[in-house]
This record gives structure tokens, sequence and C-alpha cells, in this order.
């Protein structure tokens, strides 16, 4: 699959097409979408990225983000209201750049809905210099505040790379924070 979201054709810019998806769409995923559409705008490349997120499970379509994971966004200063949650349909490989997993069970449920040509699929984390190999942003459902607070450290921490990647691809110059 090629990389380039530049465009095919000089002087067309297309935009880069970011999905994150974690299970449920309503706690990681749309966390990291709110913080990631924040750093990209902050760089001067959110007309460039487009960013949206879904889950692998059907259970939450339709619903708000958990209202934890709203409470720990709003206390950082970032907005989750807008938030509707959705399932990943595997048609949107196609409409995608990169699919970014949460966790390792994300990733394989994406790989095995991938089509046959590829697909860029990676874990989140990767894109943080300081994680360890296959890191992953644990799920926080079941658990207290205390771990959505760690998913906020997470995202935060993986964000700026996801930006610079995105750059790169797109020819723009990476920006330091
Ligand atoms: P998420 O968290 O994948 O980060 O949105 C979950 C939300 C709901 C469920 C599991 C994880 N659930 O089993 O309903």
């Amino acid at each position: 699959m090629s990389e380039a979201g530049a465009g095919d054709r000089p002087g067309t810019a297309r935009p880069y097409r970011i999905c994150v998806v974690c299970l449920g769409n309503i706690c990681r995923s749309p966390m990291a979408e709110v913080v990631l559409r924040a750093v990209l705008e902050r760089r001067g490349l959110a007309d460039a990225v487009v960013v949206d997120s879904a889950g692998t499970g059907g259970w939450h379509v339709g619903e708000p983000m958990d209202e934890r994971a709203a409470a720990t966004l709003a206390a950082a200063g970032y907005d989750g209201s807008r938030h509707r949650a959705r399932r990943f349909e595997p048609s949107w490989f196609a409409e995608r750049d990169l699919v970014l997993a949460m966790d390792r069970e994300n990733l394989r449920t994406l790989r095995r809905l991938a089509p046959p040509e590829g697909a860029d699929v990676r874990l989140f984390r990767s894109f943080d210099p300081d994680a360890p190999e296959d890191a992953e942003v644990p799920d926080p459902y079941y658990g207290g505040r205390e771990g959505f607070v760690r998913v906020l450290e997470m995202v935060e921490a993986a964000a700026e790379g996801i930006a610079d990647h995105a750059a790169r691809v797109l020819g723009r110059a990476p920006e330091r924070r």
C-alpha cells in the first residue's frame, strides 16, 4: 500500500487520513482522537490530516464518550462532548492511510479485517519513542478514574510522534514542540 497521503498529482493535496481504533470507541480511541486533533491544530496540520475513531465491537454505537473519559479530557482542557461511538467497517481501510490500534487484540482484529493488498495498521504507542516495543494503551473500562488519567498520558506521549509521521508523509517540515 502506498504511504503517500499528500496527493497523487503535484499541487493536489489530499489529506492524510488516520483512524484510531479500540474495542468500544467510548474510552481510549475517542480520547486519542481529541488529543491528536488538538496537537495537529497546534502544529498547523489540522487541514492536512483528518482523524477519526472507531471500535472493533458494536455494543456502544451511537453513545457519547464514557463520562470518565470525557471528564478526564475536560480536566486537561480538551472537549470530548461531540463524540458518538461507531464500529469500524472493513471498507474504511480504503479510505484511511493509517489505522492505529490501541492494544494488541485490536491490532489482531484489524489485521484480520484488512484487505489482501494490505493496510498500514500499527499500535498507537509505536509512535512514542519512550514506549517499550509492542506497548499497549490498556483498557480502562472496568477500572477507576486513574486508568483514564494513564490513558491520557500515554495518548499525549504518542500524539507528537504521530503528527511527526503525518508531516513527513505530507512533505511538511517536522516542527519541534
Ligand atoms: P474502549 O473501552 O475500548 O477504550 O472504548 C471499552 C469500552 C466498553 C467495553 C470495553 C472496553 N465493553 O466491554 O463494553
